[in-house]
């Protein structure tokens, strides 16, 4: 039995493959057009490469699974809108949410256009042609979208009876979906319609700063540390009730400020939220892209006044206390104890963080594609498992994309009139090169699914040296010198990093670095103490595992830096010839693709 799902058209777009209920193949589009998100796109590369890579005509495929339910447009949606706006036009409070949600009736009347099912059956299936899809086409099913990531998570989770908490922007009708799964059941305990949308918070909060919402907001995340130490005269917590207010078991949000309120100053946040901030304090107006400030006396971006990063560390806050809220309450409901989490919010590590130290809780699996990207496997998993297929399966490791044998990687070198030399010790002469200070690209195996690259498309250097972050920031990502980057270190190396000493594969949800890892590797623990660790499991990665025990072995230290192989902007690098690409448009000192090492000949930085 095969099943493609799709997540197409809007966010990220990817192609998932799955057979015989199993995850075979998962894939972005960004990855093959090279265009970062490919927002509104069809995953035609992706979904050619996912069935190529396991030797399947489209003609073999069942069904096609969408993440939308597209029968839910136009009437479901049209109906639930005007019935809002009328209440609104009856409600009495001038900002009233409910008030206000009816001003968004224009984007709602675009969106029911695009999602109609036979508009969208029509681009899909015109896609598939453009692909070179020939013959009958398989039909396409579509799936309630919070459902689609109820799935993704708990199918990979490996647990039995849980909870599952999605959240995101929206679905077709809700913000927020709560379920608990018994004997494989999924009975709904927790609903926020539109447009009560943390995502929408969060979003118009990371617009607000400046940053790109749907895409940034993990900057509004890092940025929010450095709020950690003048939180208790911060006076945005008590002040950002009048927006999103915390109760014992949920929240209540205005939505006038965000995406359904009227007056757009921004397609994520109203004038009305920008009246609110600067009628405490004028000074702190909305962010333009890039905008600048003179912060103690140097010319820098300009929300890193510490104004606004009071307004960044309050706006997570208030994230991690309502997710605490809802957790809270559903434990409360259903004496369950292990929990799922997936949709675009629980890209949030530090929230991520926070959820798991709760003491109601006894385990998380927060799936690491939580974004719309890796709900096109959740909405393959519902449909095999409505075609029969039982579709428990535990999620490993993340390098489902695609994968490139020795042959090709040297294929690619030849192509490109590169010179290398052939290894045969990888891990051994990596370590070496790391030990030295070398700032590395490393390429291995299948591409990763999410935004974290763990061990197949990955920067890597040593973080014991001072100067290393700022150099891995100046010379090859170019990027914000005041984010974090990441640990990678062998499981069996937690306990003396992690104070949680938590297994967390996927660098997904952050933890408190020991004393011994922030004296000893310094460059990848933030501001507030926190790290974002993947801890690799010698079995699953073993390669991987070995580089880093082999550079622990000549440093000391068994802990890499690292992060995702691309340059800020652009998408992670997929094919060898993407590495290739980077590598020279960058500093990098050295390549390792599959058993080949690349030098930079010539270099200032001759380490030979
Ligand atoms: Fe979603």
């Amino acid at each position: 039995m095969v099943v493609l799902g799709l997540n197409a058209f809007g966010q990220n777009p990817a192609a998932a493959l799955v057979v015989d209920g199993k995850l075979r193949a998962f894939s972005h589009e960004e990855r093959f057009n090279r265009l970062k998100s490919s927002h509104s796109l069809f995953p035609s590369q992706a979904a050619s490469w996912s069935l190529k890579s396991q030797g399947i005509d489209i003609a073999e495929v069942d069904k096609i699974a969408i993440n939308w339910d597209c029968h839910k447009y136009p009437f479901t949606i049209l109906r639930n809108f005007a019935s809002i706006a009328f209440k609104g036009i009856l409600g009495k409070k001038p900002d009233s949410g409910i008030r206000s949600a009816g001003d968004g009736m224009g984007n709602v009347i675009r969106y029911i256009n695009t999602y109609r099912p036979s508009n969208y059956r029509s681009m899909l299936y015109a896609a598939l042609r453009e692909c070179g899809c020939r013959g009958p086409l398989p039909e396409v099913v579509y799936v309630n979208h919070h459902l689609c990531h109820a799935y993704q998570t708990y199918y990979q989770s490996g647990f039995d009876d849980a909870l599952v908490l999605v959240a995101d922007g929206h679905g077709e009708e809700s913000c927020i979906s709560g379920y608990t799964v018994r004997d494989g059941k999924f009975t709904r305990i927790l609903h926020y319609p539109i447009p009560y949308s943390l995502g929408w918070f969060y979003g118009g909060f990371t617009a607000y700063l400046g940053f790109h919402a749907n895409r940034d907001e993990g900057k509004l995340m890092g940025l929010a540390a450095y709020g950690e130490a003048g939180k208790d005269d911060n006076p945005w917590l008590k002040r950002l009730d009048r927006i999103l207010k915390v109760k014992r078991h949920g929240f209540e949000l205005n939505p006038y400020y965000f995406k359904m309120g009227g007056n757009y100053h921004h397609a994520r946040y109203t004038d009305a939220l920008a009246k609110f901030i600067t009628d405490y304090d004028a000074d702190l107006r909305p962010i333009g892209l890039g905008e600048k400030a003179e912060v103690d006396g140097k010319i820098t971006n300009r929300y890193l006044l510490p104004k606004y990063i009071e307004l960044a560390y309050a706006a997570q806050t208030r994230l991690e206390e309502a997710l605490q809220a809802l957790v809270t309450n559903m434990v409360g409901q259903s004496g369950l104890k292990k929990v799922c989490l997936a949709g675009g919010i629980f890209m949030n590590c530090k929230a991520n963080q926070v959820i798991s130290q709760m003491p109601q809780i006894d385990e998380v699996f927060i799936h690491p594609a939580s974004s719309d990207d890796g709900s096109a496997i959740g909405a393959a998993y519902w449909v095999s498992r409505q075609l029969g297929a039982d579709v428990r399966d535990p999620l490993r490791h993340v390098q489902y994309g695609a994968a490139f044998g020795n042959d090709e990687v040297k294929q690619a070198l030849d192509i490109c009139g590169v010179e290398y030399q052939a290894l045969d010790d990888p891990a051994a002469t990596t370590a070496k090169l790391l030990s030295q200070g070398k700032i590395l690209g490393w390429f291995q195996g299948g591409a990763e699914m999410g935004a974290r690259a763990l061990g197949g498309r990955s920067i890597i250097a040593c973080p014991t040296q001072e100067t290393i972050k700022e150099q891995v920031n100046s010379r090859v990502k170019f990027r914000e010198n005041w984010r974090p980057y990441c640990p990678s270190l062998p499981m069996e190396n937690r306990q003396e990093y992690l104070q949680s000493s938590a297994h967390q594969p996927f660098m997904i949800r952050a933890d408190q670095a020991t004393q011994l890892l922030a004296r000893q590797a310094p460059a990848i623990v933030h501001i507030d103490n926190s790290v974002r660790p993947q801890t690799v499991d010698h079995e699953v990665l073993p390669l991987w595992h070995r580089l880093i025990c082999e550079t622990g072995k000549l440093t000391d230290v068994p802990v890499l830096l690292n992060t995702s192989f691309n340059i800020r902007g652009e998408p992670i690098v997929n094919s060898p010839y993407d590495a290739i690409r980077t590598f020279f448009s960058t500093g990098l000192d050295a390549l390792v693709m599959g058993d080949f090492l690349v030098l930079k000949q010539g270099s200032k930085r001759n380490w030979q």
